[in-house]
């Protein structure tokens, strides 16, 4: 099945603790054209875990959405797509993560070390969910072998693939070799998403001209500010670079709160997150990281 046709370049990357809907939406609202539920454990979800499928919450306004399952179990992984994908444009396998945690339960990037393994997760799922199944992937687990991976994929029927390239061994080290993301782009017959070290509309540019990927990922940049979204496609239409106001900096959390978030320990974390950079930020970063609940953000952040 094909990846759906986004509207612009722009898609908001998978995060755990950041990509709830209430976030997700708020990256809509900036331009983002596509975005993903965090990785979510596909035993948790054929276990009924409520905070699991609690995760995979979602409604009309956002679409196109992905969910994106961890697991190694061919067998669970369908069980647990089959169960939750009808709201779904895309069903996408982590094999990127390269926590610890993951990796030591052979989920996430691990996956990558077993060629016969992710064969048999794509062409289960692909035959068996009416949805495009689609891989999001590091550049190989110690080594680089993105370029044989893909082959892999592709051919077991992988719809689309992203691509951070970094490996699991570099964590978040280095950089993103962009010119590994040409080479799959390159060799491969599906849209490619390039990810990784996207930063503003100026490397965002950079990341297209130079690897020629479909569309462009964007992560942590994102998380810290949603309003790059806007930024980036101002940039694409107008090749003008928008600068954000200190108001509509501020204005960002509140625009989350009206989303419909509740969990407060998500909007907490954001309310830390959008005030990174700003000028004499350290107190009143430091009043918010103790705060105790939704009133007491908005009045630290109102002063
Ligand atoms: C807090 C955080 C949580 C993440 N969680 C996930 C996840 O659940 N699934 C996933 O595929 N990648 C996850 N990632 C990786 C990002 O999707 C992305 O690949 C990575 O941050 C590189 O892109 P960037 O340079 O734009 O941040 C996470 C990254 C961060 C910073």
């Amino acid at each position: 099945m094909e990846f759906p046709k986004l509207k612009n370049k722009l898609i908001l990357a998978p995060m755990a603790e950041v990509t709830s809907l209430p976030f997700r939406l708020l990256c809509r609202n900036y331009g983002a054209s596509m975005t993903y539920t965090e990785q979510l454990s596909a035993l948790a979800i054929t276990r009924d875990s409520a905070k699991t499928l609690d995760m995979a919450e979602t409604n009309s306004t956002d679409s196109p959405v992905g969910l994106q399952l961890f697991g190694r179990n061919p067998d669970i992984l369908l069980k647990a797509a089959k169960k939750l994908y009808k709201p779904f444009d895309v069903i996408d396998i982590n094999m990127g993560c390269p926590s610890k945690k993951i990796v030591k339960e052979g989920y996430g990037s691990a996956l990558l070390k077993e060629k016969d393994r992710i064969k048999k997760i794509i062409s289960i799922l692909s035959k068996n969910i009416p949805r495009p199944i689609t891989v999001k992937m590091r550049s190989g687990f110690k080594k680089v072998e993105a370029l044989e991976l893909i082959e892999i994929m592709e051919n077991a029927g992988c719809s689309a693939i992203t691509i951070h390239a970094r490996t699991q061994e570099q964590g978040y080290s280095g950089k993103s070799d962009w010119e590994l993301i040409r080479k799959v782009k390159e060799k491969s017959s599906i849209p490619i998403i390039g990810n990784g070290d996207v930063v503003d509309p100026i490397s965002a540019k950079q990341i297209l001209k130079q690897t020629k990927c479909d569309y462009i990922m964007i992560g942590r940049a994102a998380r810290n500010n949603p309003w790059i979204f806007k930024q980036i496609n101002t940039y694409f239409k107008t090749g003008k670079i928008i600068e954000q106001t200190f108001k509509e900096k501020l204005n960002l959390f509140q625009t989350y709160l009206n989303q419909g978030e509740t969990n407060f320990k998500l909007l907490r974390m954001r309310a830390l997150d959008f005030t990174k950079g700003l000028p004499d930020s350290h107190n009143l970063r430091n009043t918010l990281s103790r705060a105790k609940n939704i009133q007491e953000i908005n009045s630290i952040l109102k002063k």
